[in-house]
């Protein structure tokens, strides 16, 4: 109990001192200049020098001196020969045709929705036609321009190109700890995430004159989030304009949520990719076609096909999920035709993929070569590869959904829905004609969803409410009552509830300060709590990688036909219950074996993901970024600390983040079973190397993410014991040990743990 007190008096403290010295908080006012090229950053804001005049007159004469320079600079470009080429190009586009009703509508609507076919032109151009109107109408200095992408990837490549239609002038993007942008970026593509960081430090985003939010019929959790927030703005900000664009979507949706707002449609460009149907109508060809299982013979043999007789061109496939991928790769690479890399270049694309890896799906090929990418959903939108001829799209995706009455998330492949069927044939002919094969039939297409469920109605909301509490937005369920479409109220309450109990909301729902600081690392909480917690007992090198390896893929290999191979190897990493220290030691397996210049062999020897372990190296670096900037480690300190060899330490910070993840051991004769509280009995994922054990010599198991399927699985647990439990379960933080003892207790009783029962009640009447 002393222990636990000094605990919680050590990390209160230690917080409090830390937030107090280092004025990071959204509430401290920055002072700036009046001059407004204020451009969005995480790390801080970017300002105009201080104006050496300091009269209105003077400031004006200023800013339209450098319009006026910015003018001449467009002029010259379009002068040049690559910019009238560029030019010429732009305006084949359906959008160019377009572009006076579409800047008159965002002069005359504070709101203006935009859709259009895919390729049409919406994300390279209509942010261009407002930049080139400012600086033509000479307010150019004074315009900045935002626009949101739901995804890195593409925030990074939309930049890129734009930056070369216009001779890089004035285009920048940022997404989270990268970006290239400078004094004279008047164009920013960021993430949303960036913005709603930005939103953090400027409620009013001042400077900002335009934002423009890109593919909005994804519903994804940030955008719908965001609107919510600039529904709120733009009565603040009059002169502010929101520009919303879509492929194809709902558009009255979003027109009524902003009180009726100006939609306009751009008319179907011409060059839309020839539709080519594979499966047929008919009951015998259905009768051997298995929706549960993408035939893989059937892609391999399309694939086969096209590189023998078609045109060239690069082939885009989509696939389910990162595990299809890979397989199906591994069978690729064993054909005569298809494995062989002087014929065939085979890429795959996948969200957790490092982004420079993620960039070579842009490569063209050498002469002769035909690419093929194999990729999940994230290249469904945004993103032209420019080659691309032929999209195999298999119809299925992995999409998350939540379970609010059980509290408990699900990850299950379904068929995905018109829209993005529609998005991904749209993937070809970008730059030329295309053709799309559907591996599905004609009646299944007909029977998908018109749209997907939006991401705020079925994820957990936790990373949401903390974000709504950290932007200071009044109660979290009164905000998210006013969303385009409100999650359930369970669901919100289960979020706000498990804030409570991992300490980041006290009882009134106001962050602490160990929320405070989560709100600095955009990452899921319980990730978040470890690090902070790493970083003040000083182990934060393993840490790094627990955090950094729950954020990628999996990095230990199942190869379907090696499987029990594989477990072996994943079980020779481990020696002590855990599979987030089974993952460290691979890790510094691996670094040893790249010091060596051996960290392929060292790979393949151990069904080790290679760009799963240079993922986790380039996270650990971007998270020890974020804890320096977040005042929680010294900027001399260096990541190797002092205790990162105390396992009991690490297992101990391990069970502060994951918990409530916590699973009770119960053994039985020959082997044991796990129960939770809320489901009863689980399973553990096979891979998990507790699942190889027959005992597990500690009374609990805290796991990272439960997962139901058919029946609910653990994935990656760690062995912990009632001690540690005890000391490092819950909260921790001031003056809160009280409602983290009564949790516990539900825990205790409810697990009958008689011992450590007796244990806690002791506490409790050492507490009264
Ligand atoms: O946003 P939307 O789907 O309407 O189209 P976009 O991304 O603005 O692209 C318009 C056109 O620009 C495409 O059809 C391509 O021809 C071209 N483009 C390109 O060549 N390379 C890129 N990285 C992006 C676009
Ligand atoms: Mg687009």
């Amino acid at each position: 109990f002393g222990l636990q007190r000094r605990v919680d008096y050590y990390l209160g403290e230690y917080l409090f001192q830390k937030s107090k010295t280092k004025e990071r908080f959204p509430d401290i006012s920055f002072s700036r200049s009046s001059s407004s090229s204020i451009l969005a950053t995480d790390e801080g804001l970017f300002e105009q020098p201080k104006l050496p005049a300091s009269s209105k007159a003077a400031m004006e004469k200023i800013l339209w001196q450098r319009s006026l320079q910015l003018r001449d600079q467009q002029h010259a470009w379009q002068d040049s020969p690559e910019g009238r080429k560029m030019l010429e190009f732009r305006k084949s586009l359906p959008a160019y045709k377009e572009k006076d009703a579409i800047l008159t509508a965002i002069s005359q609507n504070q709101v203006v929705i935009i859709s259009g076919e895919t390729g049409c032109g919406k994300t390279t151009q209509i942010p261009q036609f407002i930049l080139e109107s400012e600086i033509e109408s000479v307010q150019g200095a004074g315009c900045s321009i935002i626009c949101t992408q739901p995804r890195r990837i593409s925030a990074m490549s939309v930049s890129e190109r734009v930056a070369s239609e216009r001779g890089r002038n004035w285009v920048g993007y940022k997404v989270r700890l990268e970006g290239i942008k400078g004094r004279d970026t008047h164009l920013l593509f960021c993430t949303t995430g960036i913005l709603l960081r930005r939103l953090l430090v400027d409620r009013n985003l001042k400077g900002i004159t335009h934002v423009i939010v890109d593919e909005i019929h994804e519903r994804g959790m940030n955008e719908d989030f965001l609107l919510i927030v600039i529904k709120d703005l733009l009565p603040r900000r009059p002169e502010l304009r929101l520009i919303l664009m879509s492929a194809t979507l709902d558009a009255e949706l979003f027109s009524s949520y902003f009180g009726g707002a100006r939609i306009l449609r751009i008319p179907e460009a011409l060059r839309a990719a020839d539709f080519k149907e594979y499966g047929s109508q008919t009951r015998e060809s259905l009768s051997c076609w298995n929706p549960d299982c993408i035939g893989f013979n059937l892609i391999e043999y399309l694939l086969c096909n096209i590189c023998e007789n078609e045109r060239p061109g690069a082939v885009l496939v989509f696939m389910t999920g990162w595990d299809d991928i890979s397989s199906l790769k591994d069978k690729l690479l064993s054909h005569p035709i298809l494995g062989d890399p002087s014929q065939v270049l085979l890429l795959a694309c996948h969200g957790s993929m490092a982004s420079s890896e993620q960039r070579l799906i842009f490569d063209e090929p050498k002469d002769g070569v035909r690419k093929i990418v194999l990729a999940t959903n994230i290249t469904e939108t945004s993103i032209t590869i420019n080659d691309v001829v032929f999209v195999l799209d298999c119809g299925k995706a992995k999409e998350t959904s939540y379970d609010a009455l059980n509290n408990t998330p699900c990850l299950l492949p379904s068929w995905i829905s018109k829209v993005s069927a529609q998005q991904r044939r749209g993937r070809a002919g970008r730059v030329q004609p295309g053709e799309c094969y559907h591996l599905y039939p004609r009646c299944v297409y007909e029977a998908f969803a018109e749209y997907q469920l939006p991401e705020i109605l079925r994820t957990p909301l936790q990373s949401l409410c903390l974000q709504i509490k950290s932007l200071k937005l009044r109660s979290i369920s009164e905000f998210l009552s006013r969303a385009l479409q409100s999650p359930e109220l369970l669901a919100v309450q289960n979020a706000i509830e498990y804030l409570k109990i991992i300490g980041a909301l006290d009882e009134n729902e106001n962050l602490t300060v160990l929320g405070r600081y989560l709100t600095m690392l955009p990452m899921e909480p319980k990730l978040g709590k470890m690090l902070v917690l790493g970083a003040i007992f000083n182990c934060l090198d393993p840490i790094l990688t627990v955090v950094a390896g729950l954020s990628v893929r999996d990095p230990f290999l199942t190869p379907m036909d090696k499987k029990d191979l594989a477990e072996a190897a994943k079980s020779q990493f481990s020696r002590d219950y855990s599979d987030h220290l089974a993952l460290v030691r691979a890790y510094e397996g691996w670094k040893d074996a790249e010091r060596d210049f051996a960290g392929y062999d060292y790979c393949w020897k151990n069904f080790l993901s290679v760009q799963s372990m240079k993922a986790i190296d380039s996270l650990r670096k971007e998270f020890f970024t974020l804890l320096k900037d977040a005042g929680l480690v010294d900027s001399n300190t260096t990541i190797c600390n002092a205790w990162s060899h105390e396992e009991h330490l690490i297992r101990s910070v391990i069970c502060y983040g994951l918990y409530p993840g916590l699973s009770s051991v119960v053994h039985n004769e020959k082997s044991f079973s796990l129960k939770t509280m809320e489901d009863g009995q689980v399973l553990l994922y096979s891979n998990s190397v507790n699942a190889r054990e027959s005992k597990i010599p500690y009374p609990w198991l805290v796991f990272n993410e439960k997962i139901k399927v058919n029946a609910v699985f653990l994935r990656d647990s760690t062995a912990v014991s009632d001690s540690v439990l005890l000391l490092f379960g819950g909260s921790m933080s001031k003056g809160d040990i009280d409602g983290h003892l009564k949790m516990l207790g539900g825990y205790l009783e409810f697990f009958m743990k008689p011992a450590i029962a007796e244990m806690y009640q002791t506490l409790r009447r050492e507490l009264d």
